[in-house]
């Protein structure tokens, strides 16, 4: 079997991993196509080593543009490439623009899709990242869907009989890394705070960063906060803040690169709480029970907010508030399966 995978930006990556692991215990044959939506080294390349995923087979190079324009452009190549591959199935990941241009293009041609992370929903028609999650479920030809929720949704779609429940391959690579974090393999880094009395943050979707009043918002509600805030910063909110006259580093707030991977994860193990609008970031605080504030009107991981250990803050002035509210119990709860998704995955593309 012959699977070509698109990827392109930064959580990509991460799922992509214990994906390929997986294929090349299974002797799959795998072309990894990277669109080149992420190209910073620290948003790229770094992923690929540490996750120890092989080198992308071919690099589309399109860069930052328009949401239109840089999936048109992925799209444009793409054709390309999957014919001259040939594969059995395209398999594309997430919600993002490189996701979409690879449903389009494998859909376009009737080359068997597959669509890893299937069936999330914010039901926010104003988020990129629902446009392109739903109209990739609805191209493709197998749904691996990560939650019986997820499952649920495309059950409504009428999509039920190409989905199947895998898991959620996020926590394949969670698990290991916290293996390696409860054996003292890997340490939290050094950031300049005092263990388990810091929060980690990110802030970098487009409803949160491109409205200068709400970014705003956000910003002092970090600011004002009693414990250090290590902000971990994408770029797109380090060139908003810049354009809009937005000063990051002041009050309780520690502007930090973007971390590595492990990095991430071990630092956010060791912090008091984590204050985000990442989907991933929401879902490891929760696998790490490290209470969580999320920066958003919905999350697609509902379990998280269900469970105790996650609470929305809609209006970002309700930062603190939400913050003090967080009074998560201890569970056993499993709803994001037990860490075997990638090895699901290779058997539902094997049926
Ligand atoms: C994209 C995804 C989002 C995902 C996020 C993870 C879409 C619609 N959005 O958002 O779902 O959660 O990735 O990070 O696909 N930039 C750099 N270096 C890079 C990449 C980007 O400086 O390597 C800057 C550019 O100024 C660019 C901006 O960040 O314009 C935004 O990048 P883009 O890929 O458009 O979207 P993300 O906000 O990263």
């Amino acid at each position: 079997m012959k699977v070509l995978s698109i990827v392109g930006a930064r959580p990509q990556f991460v799922k992509l991993a214990p994906i390929d692991h997986a294929f090349r215990a299974a002797g799959v044959e795998h072309v990894i196509v990277h669109t080149g939506q992420h190209y910073d080294e620290r948003m790229s390349g770094e992923f690929f080593r540490e996750l120890d995923i092989a080198e992308p087979d071919v690099n589309l190079e399109i860069g930052s543009a328009g949401h239109g324009a840089q999936t048109g452009a992925m799209l444009a190549r793409m054709d390309d490439v999957i014919l001259e591959h040939r594969p059995d199935w395209v398999l594309v990941y997430g919600d993002t623009n490189s996701t979409l241009a690879g449903a389009v293009s494998a859909a376009k041609l009737q080359v068997p899709l597959a669509h890893l992370e299937a069936g999330l929903r914010s039901f926010n028609r104003a988020m990129p990242e629902e446009h392109n999650r739903v109209l990739t479920d609805h191209a493709a030809d197998l749904l691996l869907a990560p939650t019986e929720q997820a499952m649920a949704h495309l059950a409504t779609e009428g999509l039920a009989e190409r989905s199947v429940l895998v898991g959620d391959v996020m926590t394949d690579v969670l698990t290991g890394i916290k293996r390696r974090i409860d054996s003292g393999e890997l340490e939290i880094p050094d950031l300049g705070v005092t263990p388990g009395e810091y929060h980690v943050s990110t802030i970098h979707r487009a409803e949160n960063t491109d409205d200068p009043e709400r970014l705003r918002a956000i910003v002092e509600g970090l600011q004002g906060l009693e414990r250090p805030v290590v902000l971990l910063a994408h770029p797109r909110l380090v060139q908003r803040c810049a354009d809009f006259g937005i000063v990051l580093e002041q009050g309780s707030v520690r502007v930090h690169e973007p971390l590595p991977y492990g990095r991430l994860v071990a630092a956010a193990a060791g912090a008091h709480s984590v204050i985000t609008d990442s989907g991933g970031l929401q879902k490891e605080a929760f696998l790490l029970r490290v209470p969580c504030v999320t920066v958003r009107t919905e999350t697609e991981w509902v379990e998280t907010v269900e469970l105790g250990w996650n609470v929305l803050a809609s209006d970002p002035r309700t930062i603190a508030w939400a913050l003090a509210s967080l009074d998560p119990q201890p569970t056993d709860a499993t709803p994001y399966g037990d860490g075997r998704a990638a090895q699901r995955v290779v058997e539902a593309l094997s049926r």
